[in-house]
């Protein structure tokens, strides 16, 4: 299936391809959307996929601009914008860790342009003050060292152990494919994220299907946080990749696009 890469207001690049009921994938922190190209390129033949590089990343020019205060919600009308040029009306949004956070963001606002969203390796929760922390020492590295090396250090925690045992050559790709990022626009998504509220009440109110996907080795979301919050939702679709890390789209490649493909059919079945 072949992508065709298209730019809103020349600025945020985005990949689209195939026919029928739209969904946008939106990645997480460290990553362009071609880390969803394995799940992007199946679920193509039966759905309109929208694949952004989120400013900073990839394609997309850097996020400062995009990013003034820092804030979250910049990012959720980056989405809007997107599905607005693309005339979608009502979509499906799936979005990975950072990415579930901006799904949070714009599903608080924006709900009715929704059939569902998804969470893959995200939460809800805001910030613990340790996570808070980290970031803040993240933040001092990378205006140390630079973006390079805070990536090449930070990346392969986010990965299974078993698979990183295994696959070392994908999570070196995964570097590689990051190692544009500029520093400020790292800097800029980890002061966002530290600064987004808790988003519990967003799963609550939300009265339509929301898909959960977690792994039992995720280091970075850890598994009892996504647990409690799958209760929360109206209608909750939970999918549990076992011996995964935080990366079930690489690391259980056909399993996480399983999951997804079966949660977009029923969000479409009417
Ligand atoms: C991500 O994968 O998007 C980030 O690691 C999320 C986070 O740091 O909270």
């Amino acid at each position: 299936m072949q992508f065709t890469q298209k730019r809103l207001r020349d600025q945020v690049g985005y990949r689209i391809a195939g026919s029928g009921e739209p969904v946008i994938l939106l990645h997480g922190f460290g990553e362009d959307g071609n880390i969803w190209m394995d799940q992007a390129k199946e679920m193509a033949s039966a759905f309109t996929v929208i694949v952004p590089d989120l400013p900073g990343t990839g394609i997309s020019a850097p996020a400062l601009a995009y990013l003034p205060e820092q804030r979250i919600e910049a990012m959720a009308e980056v989405v809007k914008a997107i599905a607005e040029q693309e005339y979608l009306g009502q979509f499906s949004l799936i979005g990975h860790s950072m990415g579930g956070y901006i799904s949070l963001a714009f599903t608080e606002k924006y709900a009715g342009m929704l059939k569902g969203f998804g969470l893959v390796h995200s939460t809800a929760y805001a910030d613990s003050e340790e996570k808070i922390h980290n970031r803040k020492r993240s933040i001092q590295f990378i205006k140390d060292h630079g973006s390079n090396a805070f990536l090449r250090q930070m990346i392969p925690g986010l990965y299974g152990d078993g698979y990183k045992a295994d696959n070392g050559e994908q999570v070196e790709r995964h570097i590689e494919s990051s190692k544009d990022i500029d520093p400020e626009s790292l800097i800029s998504y980890l002061e966002m994220m530290m600064k987004r509220p808790d988003r519990t009440k967003v799963l609550s109110d939300f009265e339509k299907p929301v898909l959960f996907i977690m792994g039992t080795e995720d280091k970075t979301v850890n598994l009892s946080d996504s647990l409690a919050q799958c209760h929360v939702p109206v209608e909750s679709h939970v999918h549990i990749l076992e011996s995964s890390g935080h990366m079930g789209m690489k690391e259980k490649s056909a399993e996480t696009t399983n999951a997804m493909k079966k949660f977009l059919e029923h969000l479409n079945e009417n």
